[in-house]
Order: C-alpha cells, then sequence, then structure tokens
C-alpha cells in the first residue's frame, strides 16, 4: 500500500511506544516506524508480551502492527525513508561532569541528530518529544545545519504530556497537544505538518502552537506545577498529624476553590516516576544558570519536600513499631511509583525499601505489575528482599503492611483474612490513605494513615 506519509519515532519506550500506536490508529494513511537501539525492547513490541503494561495498549498495537505501524532496529533505513522524525529518546539527570546530578544528559539526544545528519537523503522535519532544556532546539538546529548535504531540517517541538498508567487515555482525550515552531515560513509549515496529524482525532482548540522555546519550557514547567502540588499537600499532611486536623477533609476544602480545583491533592509517599524529579533539576539548573538563584532555591524545594515525605514515612513506622524493625517483617504493598504501570523509575518504593534494610528491617514486595523492575532496581541487595506476587502469602507471618501504591486490588483485600495470618500487634502504614482505617482498626490493626489521626491500640 502506498502511504501518504512516512513518520519515524526514534526511541521505542514508555513515550515512543504508546504515541506512535495511537497515531498509527488514527492515521491509516501514515506509515508509523518506530525504532530503537535495544533489539530486546523491539523483539517484544513485535511480541504479545509489550515491554510496557499500560492499560489499552495491547489492542490498539494488535490493531495496527504489521498494517502501519513497524517496530524494528533499523534505525539508518528508518531515517532515509521518514519524512518525519519524532525524536523520544531518553533524556535522564546527568550523572557525570558540569552539571551532574542537576543538568540533563542530551547525549542520546545528540547522538540522534549525528544520525539524521549522516542518513538522511532529503529535508526532513526533526520533532522534539523528548522532554528538553529551554533552547535545546538551538544547540540542534546547529548539528543539523552542519551538513553538506544542502537538506533542510527544520525542528519544530512537541512535548508529551501523557501520564503513565493512564497513557492511552490521555493520548485519546489529551487536554491539550503543544506545538512550537519557530515563526518563519518554513517553521509555520512544519508546525501545521505535525498539526494535521493531531487534527486527525482533536478539535482545533486542543491543539495550541506557541514559538519553540515556550513549547519547551512549559513542559518542564508542567511537570514542575505537577509535583509542587503533591509536595505542597504531603507538606500539610506532616502538620496535619500534629494538629489533629484530617487532610482528606483539608484536600476537599482546599479543591472546592474552583481556581484551585480538586486534582493532585491526595497525600502519599512522595512522588516518583522518571520525568518529575529529572524535569524540575533541570529547571532548577537553567535558573541557576542565568542567575535566577532565588527562582532556582523556589523550585528545587519541591524536591527537598519529596525527599523529607519519604524519610517521615519510614521514620515513623520505626518509631510506632517500638522504635526497632530490626528483623521484623514489612510487606510492601506495591514498588510500582503508581497504579496501572510497572515502571519503578524513581519509585518512593526504592528509597524506602534501602531505609528500612538500613534498619535491618526484612523486606517482602508484592506488586501486580513491577516486580521485576523491583529486582533490578535492588539487584545490590539480593537475598535481603523477599518478591512475592500474590499479597495474601506476602503479609503472611508480617510485622506490619505498608501500602507504597494505590493498586486498586489493595482496597479490595479481605483484611480480616490478611490480619488472621500475621503477627500480632499488627501494623498497617497506609502511604496511600487508599484503605478504610476504621475498619482495619475494628479488626485488630494498628492503622497509620497520612495526615490523619493514628487509630492505634496502645492507649
Ligand atoms: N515516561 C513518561 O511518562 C514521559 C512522559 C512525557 C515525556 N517523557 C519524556 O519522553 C522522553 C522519553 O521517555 P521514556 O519514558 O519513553 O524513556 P524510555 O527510557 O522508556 O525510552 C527511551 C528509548 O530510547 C532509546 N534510545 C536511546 N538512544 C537511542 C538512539 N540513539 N537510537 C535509538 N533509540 C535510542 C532507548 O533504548 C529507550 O528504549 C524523555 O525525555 C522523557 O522525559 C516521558
Amino acid at each position: 500500500m502506498e502511504f501518504k506519509k512516512n513518520i519515524l519515532c526514534i526511541g521505542a519506550g514508555y513515550v515512543g511506544g504508546p504515541t506512535m500506536a495511537v497515531i498509527a490508529m488514527k492515521c491509516p494513511e501514515y506509515k508509523v516506524n518506530v525504532v530503537d537501539i535495544n533489539n530486546e525492547k523491539i523483539k517484544q513490541w513485535n511480541s504479545d508480551q509489550l515491554p510496557i503494561f499500560e492499560p489499552g495498549l495491547d489492542e490498539v498495537v494488535q490493531k495496527c502492527r504489521g498494517k502501519n505501524l513497524f517496530f524494528s532496529t533499523e534505525i539508518e533505513k528508518g531515517i532515509r525513508e521518514a519524512d518525519i522524525i519524532f525524536v523520544s529518546v531518553n533524556t535522564p539527570t546527568k550523572t557525570f561532569g558540569e552539571g551532574t546530578g542537576m543538568a540533563s544528559d542530551l547525549q542520546y539526544w545528540e547522538k540522534t541528530a549525528h544520525q539524521i545528519v549522516e542518513h538522511a537523503n532529503g529535508d526532513k522535519t526533526i520533532v522534539e518529544k523528548s522532554t528538553l532544556p529551554v533552547r535545546t532546539a538551538e544547540a540542534m538546529e546547529r548539528i543539523l545545519k552542519a551538513n553538506d548535504k544542502g537538506f533542510h531540517f527544520e525542528v519544530v517541538s512537541n512535548p508529551e504530556f501523557l501520564a503513565e498508567g493512564t497513557a492511552i487515555r490521555d493520548l485519546l482525550d489529551s487536554d491539550r497537544v503543544l506545538v512550537g515552531s519557530h515563526k518563519t515560513e518554513r517553521g509555520m509549515a512544519a508546525a501545521r505538518e505535525i498539526v494535521n496529524i493531531y487534527k486527525h482525532w482533536l478539535s482545533d482548540d486542543k491543539i495550541i502552537t506557541t514559538n519553540l522555546w515556550s513549547s519547551e519550557l512549559s513542559k518542564l514547567v508542567a511537570n514542575a506545577f505537577l509535583a509542587q502540588r503533591i509536595s505542597s499537600i504531603n507538606s500539610i499532611s506532616a502538620l496535619c498529624e500534629k494538629t489533629d486536623a484530617d487532610i482528606t477533609e483539608i484536600s476537599y476544602a482546599v479543591g472546592a476553590d474552583s481556581r484551585i480545583g480538586n486534582k493532585f491533592l491526595n497525600p502519599s509517599v512522595g512522588f516518583g516516576g522518571s520525568c518529575f524529579k529529572k524535569d524540575i533539576l533541570n529547571l532548577v539548573y537553567i535558573a541557576r544558570s542565568y542567575h535566577l538563584n532565588e527562582v532556582a532555591d523556589y523550585w528545587h524545594q519541591v524536591i527537598k519536600m519529596n525527599d523529607f515525605q519519604k524519610d517521615r514515612f519510614v521514620r515513623q513506622i520505626v518509631k510506632e513499631m517500638f522504635s526497632t524493625v530490626a528483623n521484623k517483617k514489612i510487606v510492601l504493598f506495591g514498588f510500582a511509583f503508581k497504579a496501572n504501570t510497572g515502571d519503578t523509575r524513581e519509585s518512593p518504593a526504592i528509597d524506602i525499601t534501602k531505609k528500612l534494610l538500613e534498619e535491618r528491617a526484612q523486606v517482602i514486595i508484592t506488586d501486580p505489575q513491577a516486580l521485576d523492575n523491583a529486582r533490578m532496581d535492588l539487584k545490590n541487595y539480593d537475598g535481603l528482599v523477599t518478591y512475592e506476587p500474590n499479597p495474601y502469602r506476602a503479609a503472611e507471618s508480617a510485622d506490619a503492611i505498608a501500602i507504597i501504591t494505590e493498586w486498586n486490588e489493595y482496597k479490595l483485600l479481605d483484611y480480616q483474612k490478611i490480619y488472621a495470618a500475621m503477627k500480632k500487634p499488627a501494623f498497617i502504614f497506609d502511604g496511600r490513605n487508599i484503605l478504610n482505617h476504621e475498619e482495619l482498626y475494628k479488626i485488630g490493626f494498628n492503622v497509620y494513615p497520612l495526615g490523619k489521626t493514628q487509630l492505634s491500640h496502645f492507649k
């Protein structure tokens, strides 16, 4: 079949895979190629066992794979064939040299730009899908323009706002899509090309066009604002525990103000995921590089508050369990950084496990999707941690349960049965406030929610 356009996506990860699958489904007249250097990952994309768990993803991939959606490692061929190249490679925090622990490591991005220059055989539109520091396109253009073939590469920014766990829903029904370009004739034409893709399923009012730098910076700012809300409510949860105020009542009362809104106001053990921390650190680094130290300090506090919340959670476990957890069995219900994903990157569960191990606790981890990733995250702690997919079995003869991930299945468990199989006194630390605390207390548990009065039988 003759396709109207060839789209290539470099990077078949949590963003590249689902985004391109949805584009392929909605634009059957376009051919969508997704390439990656990771052969194993591509094999999985071509199998029944996709490399990531994401509700609704299997169905979308099955509909289009082999028709207009293809996964391969043939990057050079992909570049030659493509009219539009989305670059969705990882942009982690730098772990070496200038900007260590703060700035974005752009080596994967830069490598891609060089590959495009080397293998292109005509003009192309290059789309920044990865989250990048503001003004990255400038550096990319320098690399792309340094070609002696006479081809033109127009760089457009189209940051991705999907959230893991709801990626397909977010892509199909986006709050907005952002396309940033130079305001030149060529820049505007390239932006229109990208807008036309999304117009296949989104109305015009959902598609925002801006200049390149606003688009790049908007993505960092959106993540910083989201993370800031989590740190804000978490900071108040600590205050509630000292004052007998109730965080659920406060979230409701505060969120009822339409200027504030009621989303992202649940307290938790802290945010995780591959993006929030890295994007805020990047924002802090950029602000500092422009000598805007007050701006940098302001946003850095969001991360410090997140660390405080994780630390506070473990300190509370130790304190309430008679100031020692040595040799006690503590079961973590959930290891993924949020529900409905197997992703554990920057999950608070990692720090919490390490801190509990430092206290010499025996840690048992259960999770419906994330145990393989958990094993990799904790490979240096082999023998000290037990992995058990069945939550009932995980809780057998345990001293305490700590709810780390808000999986729906944890709300539906038979806690009477769990209590009967645990050591006494039995403790539950609800790091997501998802359980019925009164009921657990009646069963016999000592219950420690976040930002609420604890329900303990020791009085
Ligand atoms: N994960 C999210 O929820 C999310 C949401 C919005 C934006 N983002 C941003 O999107 C970008 C990608 O994130 P992700 O979570 O998909 O990362 P990921 O690690 O899951 O995927 C990136 C993929 O790029 C591949 N890759 C790296 N260099 C390559 C190269 N030179 N050629 C071909 N493939 C290469 C890697 O092998 C990997 O499979 C990041 O900038 C991230 O900040 C992520």
